[in-house]
C-alpha cells in the first residue's frame, strides 16, 4: 500500500495564551488545521484575534502553550535548535506587510541573502534572475529607501522564493500598498507558489482576495472555522439541503 503523503501543515489541538497581570489571556484554544501540499490557504479574522501569532506557531517561530505542529510530517519542536533553524531556512519563507528588507543592503544583496546564509556560491546570479522575474532587473543596485513600496515588496518576494521554499507564509502582504500595486504583488505570489509548488498561507483582511485561495479559514473568538462567503441559499434550496449536513460557516 502506498504511503500517504504527509500534510504540508498538520496542527493539532493548538492553544496559545499569554500571561498578564490579571492571569493568563487565552488567544485561541484547541485549533486543528490540516493543509495539503501545494494548496493556497487564506486566514481572515478581526484584528487582534491572533492571526500573526498563529502564523508564527505554524512556522515554528513560536511555541504553542499546548498542541503540536508538524510540517511535512516533521515536528519542528522535536528538533534541536540548530536543525530547526536549518530546516526552516531551507523550507520556509515569509513575506510581511512592512517588507522587512535590510536597509543597508541593495536589492540584489537582500535577495541573495538567504542563499548566502546557506553558503551557495551562485547566489548573485540567482538573485539577478529572481529580480528580473519580478520586473526589477534594472533596480538591482538600489537600496530599499530608493524603491517604492511595491518595488520593495517585489524584492521581498524575490528573496522569499529564491530558496524555492515548500512553505510560503505571507502576513498581509498588500496591507501597505494601493489596490493596483497590491494586485500585482498577489499575482506574483500566486504565480510563483504555483510554479514552485509551494504551499501558500496568506493572512489578509481582504475577503475577495481570500476567496482566490483553495481554502479560507476564519479566526475569531478563539476558534478557527472554515469560511465561505456565499450568501445563504434560498429557503427552497435549504429545505433540500437540510437533509444533508450543511456546514457553511458564517
Ligand atoms: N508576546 C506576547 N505577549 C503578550 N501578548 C501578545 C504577545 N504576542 C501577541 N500578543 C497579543 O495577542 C493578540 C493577537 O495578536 P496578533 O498580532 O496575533 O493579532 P492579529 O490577528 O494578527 O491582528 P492584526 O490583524 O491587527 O494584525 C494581541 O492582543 C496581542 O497584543
Ligand atoms: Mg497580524
Amino acid at each position: 500500500m502506498p504511503l500517504k503523503t504527509p500534510f504540508a501543515i498538520d496542527a493539532q489541538q493548538l492553544s496559545k495564551s499569554f500571561p498578564s497581570a490579571n492571569g493568563d489571556i487565552s488567544l485561541f484554544k484547541d485549533l486543528d488545521m490540516q493543509i495539503e501540499k501545494g494548496q493556497s490557504v487564506a486566514i481572515i479574522g478581526p484584528s487582534g484575534t491572533g492571526k500573526s501569532t498563529l502564523l508564527s506557531l505554524l512556522a515554528g517561530l513560536d511555541t504553542p502553550s499546548s498542541g503540536t505542529v508538524a510540517l511535512s510530517g516533521i515536528s519542528l519542536n522535536d528538533l534541536a535548535e540548530e536543525q530547526k533553524a536549518a530546516w526552516r531556512a531551507k523550507n520556509i519563507s515569509f513575506v510581511f506587510q512592512s517588507f522587512h528588507l535590510l536597509a543597508e543592503l541593495t536589492a540584489l544583496e537582500n535577495t541573495q541573502l538567504p542563499l548566502d546564509i546557506q553558503g551557495q556560491n551562485n547566489a548573485p546570479q540567482q538573485a539577478q534572475q529572481w529580480l528580473e522575474s519580478v520586473g526589477l532587473g534594472s533596480r538591482t543596485s538600489h537600496f530599499p529607501a530608493q524603491l517604492s513600496g511595491g518595488e520593495q515588496q517585489r524584492v521581498a518576494i524575490a528573496r522569499a522564493f529564491i530558496t524555492q521554499p515548500s512553505l510560503l507564509f505571507a502576513d498581509e502582504p498588500t496591507g501597505n500598498l494601493d489596490t493596483k500595486t497590491g494586485e500585482n504583488i498577489i499575482k506574483l505570489l500566486f504565480d510563483f507558489s504555483a510554479k514552485t509548488q509551494a504551499t501558500l498561507i496568506l493572512i489578509t483582511h481582504d475577503e475577495q482576495l481570500a476567496q482566490r485561495c483553495d481554502q479560507v479559514y476564519k479566526l475569531a473568538n478563539g476558534k478557527i472555522t472554515r469560511w465561505q462567503s456565499t450568501p445563504p441559499p434560498s429557503a427552497a434550496v435549504l429545505a433540500t439541503e437540510n437533509q444533508q449536513s450543511y456546514e457553511a460557516q458564517p
